[in-house]
């Protein structure tokens, strides 16, 4: 059913605007992306909006040419691949289906326009059987008798009625109420487990991210900040920009200075740091909640907020003191209330140091 593709993207850039008809001004949407996916991979694209997310997606289903550099399939140069065979499965934000088809039309298309009719009845059952979505009810349905998430499994089980080399999704829950999308997800993900695929699932929220993909590629202004597995992103991101999109809380960033091969902050300080760096540059750390803890010998703090996080068993404490502030994890109890002074101490284990300047990290 599936041609499991390797897909290997070299220096792929495309540039809106200038030239294009519409003028405007010169957008970078993709700068120099180089990415390989091999067969069977989930791989989420992860960035906020605007960073190139859907533009690079299109690349990578031939949608858009990029100005320079290129895709292969395998080993073939996409372009080189006839239309018709290059296999890509495409779900996109809105359901994007033909608004007077019955979903058995919609999904059936791509074999009817092949005229392979008589292979429907067991491509809707095999589809069914492997997305588990009670997708028979649905099947005698016009998109405008399906709820927003309907639509989106009746997308999902087009995009697999091809002969699929590659599934490709563009934010497809992202209209979906919280409860319905976590819902989505799990079966999504179980789909996938199922139905092994090389896929790219573009995303600006990390949870589904996570929850769906073997590995992350973190994205920014047109081009790719780090890939890896959410732990590589979580406990070494390369630069600020990952170290603070990855990781829910978020991460605390604490200013300072080098002196005499140590870091000092405003609160925190005397962390040993890289020899090499002359005294007075400006370094950032970066350390996680769960790093700081309760201890009545370290810094005063007063509480600003604090946020129960019940399946944890903990709860979120921001203090300020000085003008800076961080975030711990503390046990549930005892309750601490906003306005009262915590005493917190920093493990350094948890340290992350980055370039103030270029955001680089550095140790
Ligand atoms: N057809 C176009 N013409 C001109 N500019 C475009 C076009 N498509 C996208 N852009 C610009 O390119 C940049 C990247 O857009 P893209 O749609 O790829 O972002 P995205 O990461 O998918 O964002 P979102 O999360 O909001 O969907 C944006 O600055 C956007 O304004
Ligand atoms: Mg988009």
């Amino acid at each position: 059913m599936t041609i499991m593709t390797t897909v290997t993207l070299e220096h792929v850039s495309k540039t809106f605007g200038g030239n294009d008809i519409g003028g405007g001004p010169v957008v970078k949407a993709v700068d120099n992306v180089s990415l390989k996916l091999n067969p069977g991979d989930v791989m989420a694209i992860l960035g906020p909006s605007g960073c190139g997310k859907s533009t690079l997606l299109r690349i990578i289903a031939g949608i858009f040419k990029p100005d320079n550099g290129r895709v292969l399939y395998n080993d073939m140069d996409l372009e080189e691949v006839p239309l018709r065979e290059r296999g890509v499965g495409m779900v996109f934000q809105e359901g994007a289906l033909v608004p007077h088809w019955e979903s058995r039309k919609s999904v059936g298309f791509f074999l009817s326009l092949r005229k392979r009719e008589p292979e429907i009845p067991e491509k809707l059952r095999q589809i069914s059987k492997i997305t588990g979505i009670g997708l028979d009810k649905l099947l005698d349905r016009r998109p405008a008798q399906l709820s927003g998430g309907e639509q989106q499994r009746v997308g999902i089980a087009r995009a697999l009625s091809r002969d699929l080399s590659i599934l490709l999704f563009d934010e497809p829950f992202a209209n979906l109420d919280a409860k319905y999308r976590t819902e989505a997800r799990v079966e999504l993900k179980r789909l996938l487990n199922a139905y092994p695929v090389t896929a790219v699932y573009v995303t600006h929220d990390q949870v589904e991210a996570i929850a769906l993909s073997h590995r992350i590629a973190v994205m920014r202004d047109g081009h790719i900040e780090q890939v890896g597995t959410y732990q590589q992103l979580y406990d070494s991101p390369q630069n600020l920009f990952v170290a603070t999109f990855i990781g829910s809380p978020p991460i605390n960033v604490l200013e300072g200075r080098v002196e005499n091969g140590h870091w000092y902050g405003v609160n925190f300080g005397g962390y040993p740091i890289r020899r090499d760096l002359p005294d007075g540059s400006a370094v950032s750390v970066g350390v996680r909640a769960e790093y700081f803890s309760l201890d009545p010998e370290g810094v005063p703090g007063v509480v600003d907020q604090v946020i129960p996080m019940l399946a944890e068993r903990h709860q979120l404490v921001t203090v300020h003191l000085a003008g800076e502030s961080w975030s711990l994890v503390a046990p549930l109890e005892p309750v601490i209330e906003r306005g009262v002074t915590v005493y917190s101490k920093l493990n350094p284990d948890g340290l992350l140091f980055f370039d103030s300047k270029t955001g680089v990290r550095i140790g």
